[in-house]
């Protein structure tokens, strides 16, 4: 069966790639943003994910603003990198899982999530950042790859609480996919940045620290942030965090945090990282309800099953 290991978040801006592309990484400003994901490539590494779900938002590459779905599924079997002005990034080719993703079509399509259903799409810094910042820079990316495209880029974008619910979609359907596959899920975009406007530059790191506890520890409540609220906490763009909910709900309720990193600024934004372990699933236990001790023996009395939270395998 298959089964979501763990949730990351990550920011996505575009210069973050052009410093990757242009090679200035070891420069001071970069170093500091590029630091933080060190750990993160180590943990990538170990936890060897068969499958990577990518929530992110399309920034008028593949769709134009005459063409703008809430919800995108990326269902083929590739996914090149799209053209945003200067040519397409110089990274691999995005593969799909195009069965587990037709899989998910279906399951959160009847459970009357509508999706619309993509079979060819370009893919920009929204998706390719985060990549590069989880997986460095290889050859080929080294898992497959579902996009999620959501829109965050013309009012009206979903709620966060339609997010959440979606991602809970997600996980039923990949928990009911036959083959043992690790799936980890990730939000990027945010965290607060307002790219124009009178408040261009606008940074709020409190807002932002918040979001962070939140997501860890209270997720519901983040659920109820309107789109006001974002607007004139986090700035015009920091509504891309609505994404983060579509994987906090793909998660269990009690995750682990196994890794944080927050830094201002990168380009125009708040840069927020965070990794999220569902703990091991509930095991039934083969010792008889006489044998163990005076807690468990109610808890086992009560349910016959006896909860393990130890840190996930990597
Ligand atoms: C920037 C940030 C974004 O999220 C984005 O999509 C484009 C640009 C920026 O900081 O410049
Ligand atoms: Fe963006």
């Amino acid at each position: 069966m298959a089964r979501i290991i763990a949730g990351v978040t990550s920011s996505h801006v575009p210069a973050i790639g052009a410093a990757i592309d242009l090679k200035k990484t070891e420069e001071p400003y970069w170093k500091r943003v590029f630091s933080g994901f060190e750990k993160s490539k180590e943990w990538m590494a170990n936890a060897k994910p068969d499958v990577v779900i990518a929530v992110y938002n399309d920034h008028a590459s593949a769709f134009s603003v005459e063409l703008i779905p809430t919800f995108a599924l990326g269902c083929a079997a590739e996914f090149p990198p799209a053209d945003e002005g200067w040519g397409p990034r110089p990274v691999p080719v995005v593969k799909g899982h195009p069965e587990l993703a037709s899989h998910i079509a279906q399951s959160v399509i009847l459970d009357e999530f509508d999706l619309t259903i993509v079979n060819k799409m370009e893919v920009d810094h929204g998706l390719t950042v985060p990549l590069n910042l989880m997986f460095g820079s290889p050859p080929e990316w080294p898992c497959r790859v579902i996009p999620l495209a959501v829109n965050v880029v013309m009012y009206p974008p979903p709620t966060g609480h339609r997010c959440y619910m979606l991602g809970r979609a997600i996980r039923k359907a990949v928990n009911s996919y036959p083959e043992d596959l690790r799936v980890v899920v990730m939000g990027t975009g945010g965290m607060s940045h307002q790219i124009s406007g009178p408040r261009a530059g606008l940074i709020k790191s409190k807002f932002d620290k918040a979001y962070l506890d939140g997501l860890t520890k209270d997720p519901k409540e983040l659920t109820r942030i309107s789109h006001v609220e974002f607007m004139r906490e986090a700035g015009a763009e920091g509504i891309e965090m609505v994404m983060w909910l579509i994987m906090r709900g793909a998660l269990d309720d009690k995750v682990k945090e196994v890794y944080r990193f927050y830094t201002v600024p990168a380009s125009n934004t708040a840069v927020g990282h965070i990794i999220l372990e569902n703990l091991e699933p509930k095991t039934k236990s083969r010792r008889p309800a006489s044998l163990r001790g005076g807690a468990t023996r109610k808890r086992a009395a009560a349910h016959g099953i006896r909860q393990v939270a130890v840190r996930s395998k990597q």
